[in-house]
């Protein structure tokens, strides 16, 4: 039988909660399709930091790249200065183990009410490709006369092509695995003829980061060349913000560095119902990879078993997806829409149902399920 041996991160606030319920569902999929995951927790985190000073040691990271992949709820902690746990766990993980991509599905489901006025599930279903290694994020950058009325803050966008190259591979490789049979539902018969199967859109700011961007648009059109099958488009991250709600039919992929990727993806994540609902994974194809949900810790929320688990549920899946238990995760999918049809809202208090119960609903479907 084949065993997945899973790092699990439940970090801060609502994260063990949400995990608890991602687990459930794992542990389900994974008796009805015969595999095994063996799970080992840590308790990297806010507490963790309070208590012993340390957020994560080189040491930890090098552990967890002996794993199949990593699990992780939130971090965020009320009493820790932001930017500790953030720069010290979420970021050391995704920089240090090279975990390139944040893929980002944007997908509105059945039954979930979204903030745009007349759009339906085929109008809201895309995926953002966030660079997730270098940009703004990367802590390059300094004071000059701190303190003084002099004083300066420099905060550096910096990418290199082999990050700007390896990320948009990846989103034209990723849509074309995607599209190969079913090509994208919103070309045109005339695209469709020509042999188009996919759209991918570089989301950047050419008018203005005129040399990040100018690398980014280069490298987009280079490699698009050896995707002739796959429409390319290009838009400014203000536009797109635009775009995305008013026509977000428009988009099929869409690849952009780390900063802008952070926005516009908490900016989809609305539209598609929520942070109860968004579902991430850090991807390194060549090492190991990290799924988390996109929302934070929400720790007013903590312990009241009214989250929603969603997020974190879908996350799961995505994982198994990455895993190769394609089966067992669309086997997930199916049972989330299922249990989504049964909620109230995907929004917290509001749900109809607790926390627990969520998880139940969508266990429950996996085991009725053919
Ligand atoms: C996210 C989060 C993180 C980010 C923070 C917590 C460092 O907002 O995963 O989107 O900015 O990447
Ligand atoms: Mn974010």
């Amino acid at each position: 039988m084949k065993k997945y041996n899973l790092a699990i991160i439940p970090g801060d606030g609502i994260g063990p909660e949400v995990i608890t319920e991602g687990l459930k569902v794992l542990n389900v999929a994974a008796e009805k399709h015969h595999f095994q995951i063996e799970t080992t927790h840590f308790d990297f985190g806010g507490e963790h930091y309070l208590k012993t000073g340390e957020v994560l040691s080189d040491t930890d990271v090098e552990e967890l790249k002996g794993f199949d992949a990593i699990y992780l709820g939130a971090v965020g902690h009320p009493d820790i200065k932001p930017g500790i746990l953030e720069k010290g766990l979420l970021l050391k993980l995704r920089f240090d183990l090279d975990q390139y991509i944040n893929l980002r599905p944007v997908k509105l489901y059945e039954n979930v009410e979204t903030p745009l006025k007349n759009k339906n599930p085929e109008d809201i279903d895309y995926i953002v490709f966030r660079e997730n290694t270098g940009g703004l994020y990367t802590g390059i950058g300094e004071f000059q006369n701190k303190g003084t009325d002099k004083e300066v803050a420099i905060q550096s966008m910096v990418y290199s092509k082999h990050q700007v190259e390896r990320c948009i591979k990846f989103a034209f490789e990723t849509l074309v695995k995607r599209h190969v049979n079913t090509p994208w539902r919103g070309l045109t018969a005339d695209e469709l003829n020509k042999g188009k199967i996919a759209k991918l859109t570089l989301c950047g700011k050419t008018n203005v980061l005129t040399y990040a961007f100018d690398l980014w648009d280069r490298v987009f059109n280079e490699v698009a060349t050896c995707y002739p099958q796959i429409i390319t488009d290009y838009v400014h991250v203000d536009a797109a913000c635009i775009y995305m709600i008013e026509s977000p039919q428009r988009y099929n992929g869409i690849v952009t560095c780390n900063m802008f990727g952070d926005i516009i993806t908490d900016l989809a994540a609305v539209t598609q119902g929520g942070m109860g609902v968004a579902p991430s994974g850090n991807i390194n194809p060549e090492g190991v990879s990290m799924f988390e949900p996109v929302h934070g810790s929400a720790p007013q929320f903590a312990g009241k078993n009214v989250i929603n688990p969603i997020a974190a549920i879908a996350t799961a899946g995505m994982m198994l997806n990455y895993l190769g238990e394609t089966t067992a995760a669309s086997d997930i999918e199916n049972a989330m829409r299922e249990t989504i049809k049964t909620m109230d809202s995907m929004l917290v208090g509001q749900m109809g149902l607790t926390t627990s119960q969520v998880g139940d609903s969508v266990a429950a479907f996996i085991t009725q399920s053919k």
